[in-house]
């Protein structure tokens, strides 16, 4: 099997869930290439160790420019703040480095134009964008939903992404509840292209926006347990009208008492409706109607059925790290030069995402409904 090799920048959260995807790299079937991590960086030098422990690395450094040197590394997963994204991804792509990069795409809407300038410069270089939740199955089944147009005429579409770890005010502060290094949107910023992946993928652009926005707790403690300020956005609804002229309600939550992790999309149409949730991993709802008839929601367990085929029998559950392993199989495919069956967010769709959360804040402080270029 071919192998790619990978460069790591950001040891962090991420960096780990990339580095365990591809260590059990045997889970999938009949790949055509596997990534093979040789190289990672970050300036907290503590946090390559694990990364020692796991991979065989031939270089290890807390200057990312060293990883960009070495001509064996084709491919870079960058994971780091926010504020970092523009000059890290602006470096990676004129180094000639496949990159695999996360959201938001840099931090604000200027930051990503760069960004997708530079890539339009070196088309050669393949740019995705991390948003592993549109690979769970429930989620693939709306996506052939969408493209069998099941629906009939949509009537109506539910996204957002909640969490409610924030609801304790004594959890501290860390760089994604600054502004600084998170960036103006907040939790639109950390949250939002999750939310976004699959409507801009289905062709649901957002013509306008009216966005509610809330800084729930405007004070955290630090490490050192002062309070000092934290000036992110915690919780946004985003009310849309898609180009389609259906409405869409959209919303990213970082207060959302009671849920954790919970990714959802729901859609109503005229011949049938869906709804998936991360709340419930394994379960499709959906509501196909005749005219005149019932109207009766019905329950599927779907079971593992992946995009790319696993070892695991169809009979057990898909989970987080499965999501992430499947997002990984769709890029490394792509870098193996293959159509995947479903593509990872694209730097157009990431580009999408910040048109509208720009528009959002611009909502959220005229109280208009602000139209989206
Ligand atoms: N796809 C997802 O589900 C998901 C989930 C969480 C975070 N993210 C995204 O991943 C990115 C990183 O988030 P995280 O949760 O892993 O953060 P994290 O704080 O856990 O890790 C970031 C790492 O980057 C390192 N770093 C900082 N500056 C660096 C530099 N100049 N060079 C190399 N390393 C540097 C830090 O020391 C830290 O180890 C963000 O863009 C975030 O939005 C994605």
């Amino acid at each position: 099997m071919r192998e790619i090799k990978f460069g790591v920048i950001g040891c962090g959260l991420m960096g780990r869930e990339f580095a365990s995807a591809a260590a059990r790299w045997m889970h999938l079937l009949n790949m055509p290439a596997k990534p093979v991590i040789v190289g990672a960086s970050d300036v907290n030098a503590g946090a390559m160790e694990w990364f020692k422990t796991h991979h065989s690395l031939s270089t290890a450094t807390t200057d990312y420019r060293e990883l960009l040197a070495d001509p064996n590394i084709e491919a870079i997963y960058c994971a780091v703040p926010h504020n970092l994204h523009e000059q890290i991804y602006i470096d990676c792509i004129r180094a000639g480095k496949h990159l695999f990069a996360e959201k938001p795409f840099g931090i604000d809407l200027p930051s990503a134009e760069r960004i997708i300038a530079v890539n339009d410069e070196h088309p050669e270089v393949v740019v995705r964008c991390s948003s592993e939740f549109p690979f769970f199955p429930g989620a693939q089944r709306i996506v052939e939903m969408v493209q069998n147009g099941e629906f009939g005429q949509i009537i109506e579409l539910k996204a957002g992404f909640c969490h409610s770890s924030d609801l304790d005010p004594n959890k501290p502060i860390n760089w994604k509840r600054r502004a600084e290094t998170n960036g103006e949107y907040g939790c639109m910023g950390d949250l939002g292209l999750h939310v976004l992946h699959l409507p801009l993928r289905f062709g649901f652009k957002p013509k306008n926006v009216r966005a509610l926005l809330s800084n729930v707790f405007s004070q955290r403690p630090n490490a050192q347990g002062e309070s000092v300020p934290c000036d992110t956005w915690d919780n946004a609804i985003l009310a849309c009208e898609s180009a389609q002229g259906f409405p869409m309600l959209l919303e990213t939550k970082r207060i959302s008492p009671g849920d954790t992790d919970s990714w959802y999309i729901k859609i109503l149409g005229t011949k049938n409706s869906a709804e998936f949730s991360t709340k419930h991993p394994k379960t499709l709802r959906t509501m196909p109607y005749e005219p005149g008839g019932r109207q009766a929601w019905q329950e599927e367990d779907l079971g593992y059925s992946s995009a790319y085929p696993a070892i695991t029998g169809h009979i057990f559950e898909f989970g987080f790290s499965d999501a992430i392993l499947q997002m990984w199989a769709a890029f490394v495919d792509e870098l193996a030069g293959n159509q995947p069956k479903f593509r990872c967010a694209t730097p157009a769709e990431a580009l999408g995402s910040h048109h509208l959360f720009t528009a959002a804040l611009e909502s959220q402080r005229t109280g208009q409904t602000v139209t989206i270029k």
